[in-house]
């Protein structure tokens, strides 16, 4: 078998959606925060390596100017396309328009900007407020009519999901006057941070006494917050119900504990589309739809979590 048979015919098998050039690719990720933010970046190499790209990686350590930095580094190698996770949601204007201006398509994963989508080709995520109003939903459905004091624990200040979340969430518990938001402070999507908040969240509220439930806006921050709620002597998931998004295998084991209720899914594969996106791209210049939505669904206790922890364990969380 000829050599580019035998390659198409590997394609085909493994289901590639499309088959490239050996493009080159940047990608600017974030940095390390969560258990989350670890599966994207397995995963988005392990996507780029099934389509035969050279995917550059660039880690920017929770900061917008080493972004911006590896933006421009990547305009001046000259890549064939950008993936970018966007930290927060203003200040790219300018280094857009400098990607424009050199021709090389962006594509967004997981989290949105202020500028123009003119300056983009595609962003690849979630619908940020409907998670948020899914588990403030939850909530409401879960304690019914007796009065719930709530602490959140945001996100990264400044960022799409911290934004989208925190309102989506107050939309899905509005009109329910016995739910009310308490104490609202950022914990960066870091565990450690989780904890830290939390266990201040604890002592101005006797202890935590008079908490009766947790929104973390993911599960990193969840999991730090259950550790300092079980060390406050509490029995996390039960005294205080504790319900956050993204799904990762730590959540699950501790739904399974019986530690936390509730999460709302994120899949870390927003690679996927945006790589397919960009082959039809470049084939023919087939343009993608500005958004690119997956899926967000929510997961209980009901959900077999153990199973879930099992499936999701080795997925490069
Ligand atoms: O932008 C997606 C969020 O960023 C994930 O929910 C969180 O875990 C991550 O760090």
């Amino acid at each position: 078998m000829k050599l580019k048979t035998l390659m198409m015919t590997t394609v085909a098998a493994l289901g590639i959606a499309a088959m490239s050039e050996a493009q080159t690719v940047g990608f600017s990720q974030i940095g390390s925060e969560s258990g989350w933010r670890a599966a994207e970046t397995t995963i988005t190499k392990l996507q780029a390596e099934e389509r035969g790209i050279d995917l550059r990686f660039s880690d920017a350590q929770q900061k917008q100017e080493n972004q911006i930095a590896a933006m421009r580094s990547f305009i001046a190698q000259g890549v064939d396309a950008i993936l970018i996770a966007p930290i927060v949601a203003t200040g790219w204007d300018s280094v857009l328009e400098e990607a424009q201006e050199a021709e090389i398509p962006v594509v967004l994963l997981d989290r949105l900007v202020d500028s123009s989508d003119d300056l983009y080709l595609t962003a690849v995520g979630s619908d940020l407020v409907h998670e948020g109003k899914v588990a403030g939903q939850w909530l409401a459905k879960t304690v019914g009519d007796a009065p719930c004091r709530v602490v959140e624990l945001q996100g990264t200040t400044g960022s799409s999901p911290a934004i989208d979340r925190k309102a989506g969430f107050e939309a899905g518990i509005s009109g329910h006057a016995n739910i009310e938001i308490v104490r609202s402070q950022t914990a960066n999507f870091t565990r450690s941070l989780g904890k830290e908040v939390m266990e201040s969240f604890l002592q101005a509220e006797s202890g935590g006494a008079d908490i009766c439930a947790l929104y973390a806006h993911n599960d990193d921050m969840a999991v730090g917050a259950i550790q300092a709620i079980k060390e406050a002597g509490l029995k996390s998931g039960t005294d205080i119900l504790v319900v956050s998004i993204d799904a990762v295998p730590d959540i699950f084991k501790a739904m399974s504990e019986g530690d936390a209720n509730a999460t709302v899914e994120l899949t870390p594969n927003m690679a996927g589309p945006a790589l397919d996106a960009l082959a039809a791209y470049w084939k023919d210049g087939t343009m993608p739809p500005k958004f690119i939505q997956t899926e967000s669904a929510l997961y209980t206790v009901n959900d077999d979590p153990l199973g879930e922890y099992e499936a999701r364990k080795d997925l490069g969380y």
